[in-house]
């Protein structure tokens, strides 16, 4: 019963908090409307890997990153959606591929990988867009809940594959870019405890979706640092609040629609901090941004045994597939 009343709690909770951080977050969004600007800047040549690509914010990123007249290559699960949407975009010029990807699935990451590695021996920049948001409980295929391994554990596993392509970029003296889509939503997560990943009693799925998107935060900072050798970017973008699909079912959606259509930002708003941390010539050293500008992390994600404690069991978990 007091297990009850205290999940009960932390539900009730969770919801003010998040409608607390989401108001907060809208009015930074409209405040730096004037900021979230991007310019596009021819890549000719250039080649983008991005999960997601087919819906929501991640469509619209591909639509800038082919408007930069780079080869964009897109994961999505189902590859005949996304070859007609991407064939009906009318641009000219078009180069890309679409590729199957199941993020629910380390063989399907692992399949998808290797389709890259071998026809491409250099990327220029990877993309991690896909994600699921307040989903319920589900342990997907290799063991891990569906937030974490959709959002965080999968896409780490695709870097780790993706990694020697893109370091190979340093032979041009170019830094190759990953960029990890993640969220405001991580500040409201409860420190990540590994021994609790998997917990279906104790689970809330708005925790869930907060500590994965926190998991890819502490995860770019530390990439960022054992990468910069290899001359490798990897940035870390809040999109902003956006009127997507992934709001389908939620409360907020459900009550408030006008909210969301009249406050928050559009798919191709959303998509603009992304493509700016893709190609922007003009980036500064900060490894996080939202309204294409660099903003502030809470202390957590600099922790430096948090960070190594995530890299060696996240190696730990996806290492038969590496
Ligand atoms: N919307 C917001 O306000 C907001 C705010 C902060 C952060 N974000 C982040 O932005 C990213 C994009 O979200 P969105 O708003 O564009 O959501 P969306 O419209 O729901 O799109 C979600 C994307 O994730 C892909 N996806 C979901 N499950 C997948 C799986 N198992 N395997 C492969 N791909 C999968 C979908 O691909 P399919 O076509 O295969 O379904 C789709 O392209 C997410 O990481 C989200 O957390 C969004």
């Amino acid at each position: 019963m007091i297990f009850l009343l205290l999940h009960l709690f932390n539900w009730l909770k969770y919801q003010m908090v998040y409608y607390i951080l989401g108001a907060f977050a809208i009015i930074d969004d409209l405040q730096n409307r004037e900021n979230n600007k991007f310019e596009i800047e021819k890549k000719r040549g250039k080649v983008a890997v991005i999960t997601g690509g087919a819906r929501g914010i991640g469509l619209e990123v591909v639509k800038k990153l082919l408007s930069c007249e780079m080869h964009v290559i897109i994961g999505c699960r189902n590859v005949k959606v996304g070859e007609s949407v991407l064939q009906q975009l009318a641009l000219s010029n078009m180069s890309f591929e679409v590729y199957s990807l199941d993020l629910k699935s380390f063989s399907s990451v692992k399949n998808f990988a290797q389709r890259v590695l071998s026809k491409y021996s250099c990327i220029d920049v990877l993309v991690n867009n896909a994600g699921v948001m307040f989903v319920p409980y589900e342990i997907c295929e290799n063991g891990f809940e569906a937030h974490w391994t959709v959002n965080y554990l999968s896409h780490f596993l695709l870097i780790k594959l993706l990694q020697p392509v893109l370091k190979q970029k340093v032979k041009n003296g170019n830094n190759a870019r990953i960029v990890n889509v993640t969220s405001c939503a991580y500040k409201v997560s409860p420190p990540i405890d590994f021994n609790k990943l998997n917990d279906k009693d104790s689970y809330l799925s708005y925790a869930a979706y907060a500590k994965s998107k926190l998991a890819q935060l502490i995860m770019t900072k530390y990439l960022s640092k054992i990468l910069e050798d290899s001359h490798i970017r990897v940035i870390a973008v809040h999109p902003g609040i956006v009127d997507t699909e992934i709001f389908n079912g939620t409360f907020l959606k459900l009550a408030f629609p006008w909210i969301l259509k009249h406050l928050c930002k559009s798919s191709e708003e959303g998509s603009r901090t992304i493509a700016y941390a893709c190609v922007s010539n003009t980036l500064d050293c900060s490894d996080y941004y939202t309204n294409c500008q660099p903003a502030l992390c809470i202390p957590y994600a600099d922790n430096v045994d948090v960070q190594e404690k995530l890299y060696s069991t996240s190696i730990k978990f996806v290492k038969k597939y590496l």
